[in-house]
């Protein structure tokens, strides 16, 4: 799966005969759908994920070209899929702050300006391994960073209602988190939801999925998810959405690129910009983020990689 993915004669093959065929199916980084996005207006959205930013192995010429390679798609809208830096979530805030810092200089590159979700990387200090204080709110770093009063909210664009989720519960102890959605953003939904038509085509983010094939795909097929990879109470979630139009899902935390159509609802599962966390591709996924065009009827999903070659040391 790794070498064919890997193997740029055959995808060139593929686009070439897509494109001579005229298809609406491309590639594998890339797909068109039928979806009920009503009437609103085309939106191109960039939504890019898992970054993990730090600045070891020239990560931040990474970004700088991941940035351009984003800047250039021309996105009228930018998500962020949250893993904004490495490994906040055990480590001291001053470990973390030049990493932060690197983020917020990519993050102040990009065009437009993204609208960051949380991820479990961004939560600083919630169990620090240097035996450091734990902090009173692992999501400080996080809101301060980008003034924001909650790590989870709503707005609106081009038609389209979009809801960023803080998908992370602080377990600690051996366990550390898990993926669920919180009573508190459970009730903020409901409430969210109540304020616009049950036509209006909607897009949710989180960063761990609610739903992923990844464990069965990659561990076998009669595998149950740990409950630190996916949304432990994704039924309640989506039973949540039940009278409203949820187009679309995007996900993150697994790395890999990954499509699933569930009772009319999309699923994305946004790759990585750091692919196999910054060591090269990670199950056939390579280093890169997502466009996303929707348009009335009908989304296309792109997978676009900046072509970055990994220079992590194997050992490490
Ligand atoms: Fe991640």
């Amino acid at each position: 799966m790794t070498d064919l993915c890997n193997n740029p004669s055959r995808r060139d093959v593929l686009r070439t005969l897509a494109a001579s065929a005229g298809a609406v199916w491309l590639s594998p980084w890339r797909v068109t759908w039928a979806a009920q996005t009503g009437d609103a207006n085309t939106l191109r959205l960039l939504y890019y994920t898992d970054l993990h930013t730090r600045l070891e192995w020239d990560t931040p010429i990474a970004l700088d070209r991941a940035a351009e390679s984003m800047n250039a798609q021309k996105a009228d809208l930018s998500i962020a899929g949250g893993d904004l830096i490495t490994d906040g979530f055990q480590s001291s805030a001053n470990t973390v702050a030049p990493r932060w810092d690197a983020y917020m200089a990519m993050h102040r590159r990009i065009r437009p300006e993204a609208h960051p979700m949380i991820g479990n990387h961004d939560l600083v200090a919630a169990d620090p391994d240097d035996g450091s204080p734990a902090s009173d709110n692992p999501r400080h770093e996080f809101l301060d960073r980008f003034d924001l009063e909650r790590t989870y909210r709503s707005f609106d664009a081009a038609g389209y209602h979009i809801i960023l989720l803080d998908s992370i519960e602080v377990l600690g102890g051996d366990r550390r988190y898990r993926g669920y959605i919180n009573a508190e953003q459970m009730e903020w939904v409901r409430e969210d939801l109540s304020s616009i038509s049950r036509d209006t085509p909607i897009i949710l983010g989180t960063h761990i999925p609610l739903l992923t094939n990844f464990t069965q795909a990659t561990e076998g097929a009669t595998i149950a998810n740990p409950f630190h990879r996916v949304v432990e109470n994704n039924r309640d979630v989506l039973a949540v959405f039940g009278d409203h139009n949820l187009a679309l899902v995007l996900q993150g935390h697994v790395h890999v690129d990954e499509f699933i159509r569930w009772r009319g609802t999309t699923f994305i599962t946004g790759g990585a910009v750091c692919g196999r966390w910054w060591r090269g591709a990670w199950h056939g996924t390579n280093e890169g983020f997502g466009v996303i065009t929707l348009r009335p009827g009908r989304i296309d999903w792109e997978y676009i990689e900046y072509g970055w070659t990994a220079r992590r040391p194997a050992h490490v």
